[in-house]
């Protein structure tokens, strides 16, 4: 059996607004046919057509953005955006590195691989929103990629269920963009809080200003904080995607935050 690391836009997705995009298209060749209010005919299809037109585009573009994040694709974007991040994930002999929101197991499993020395700890939700990700997902994952140094939990990104310094390195992949109503540096915050002095860090998301605040500033208050390094690094020049393909797949921003506490 081999790892199935589902898809970001996952299938159900795709279907339901498919679905959608039939029933209003029906929907809005039943209205034309029917006699009434000639008035009242051209509002009701005018928004049944309208409707449909959003649907399909919606549609159109959750299946263009599934066959660039898909495991088994040609693109194979999320597989080297995961990778990439899992570049500057660095344990110690016996150390342990977490990744907050771990989805499938993806990124987790990539950091446990390349630090056989020490053992990663994955924690998501797993809410309705990505109901194809879930703990036993991410461990039968792991077995298919036959790793042994991870485990897997529920937990929130918002309050992390361990002490201060805790983590010898801590990671994150697109999760953060994800929470509503928290300021993401502050998630950022709760996510380096756990991380032990001397350890790395790498948190991948959407990292624009109107998301993010002003990160310059952010990392030049880690720095006052003493840690050792702390770096932005762009992922839409060339990294993982072209600035063209960010903009297509609702990217654009997209930022890793590296660096040593
Ligand atoms: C786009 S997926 C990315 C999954 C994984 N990091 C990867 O790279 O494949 C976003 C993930 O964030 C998780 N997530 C969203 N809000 C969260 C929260 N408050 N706490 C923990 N996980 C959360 C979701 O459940 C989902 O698995």
């Amino acid at each position: 059996m081999s790892a199935d690391y589902k898809n970001w836009v996952p299938n159900g997705m795709i279907a339901a607004l498919a679905a959608g995009t039939v029933i209003l298209g029906a929907g809005t060749a039943a209205l034309m046919c029917r006699k009434m209010n000639p008035a009242l005919k051209k509002a009701l299809a005018g928004t049944a057509g309208t409707g449909t037109l959003v649907c399909g585009a919606m549609t159109a573009w959750s299946a263009y953005a599934h066959g660039k994040f898909s495991y088994d694709g040609k693109r194979q974007l999320s597989k080297e955006i995961v990778e990439g991040t899992a570049e500057y994930i660095t344990l110690p002999e016996g150390g342990i590195g977490l990744d907050v929101g771990c989805g499938s197991g993806a990124l987790t499993i990539a950091c446990a691989k390349r630090n056989p020395q020490g053992k990663m700890i994955g924690i998501d939700r797993w809410g309705m929103e990505y109901a194809s990700f879930s703990q036993q997902l991410c461990e039968n994952n792991s077995g298919a990629e036959g790793v042994q140094n991870t485990e897997f939990y529920q937990g929130d990104a918002c309050r992390l269920d361990y002490p201060d310094e805790y983590f010898d390195a801590v990671t994150s992949n697109y999760v953060y963009h994800n929470i509503a109503g928290v300021s993401k540096q502050t998630l950022l915050r709760e996510t380096l809080r756990v991380l032990k002095k001397g350890g790395t860090f790498a948190i991948h998301d959407i990292m624009s200003k109107a998301r993010y605040g002003d990160m310059q500033q952010f990392v030049r208050e880690l720095y006052d904080e003493g840690y050792e390094a702390a770096e932005l690094i762009g992922t839409t020049d060339g990294m993982f995607m072209s600035k063209g393909e960010a903009k297509l797949l609702g990217l654009s921003g997209s930022a890793l935050l590296v660096g040593k506490k």
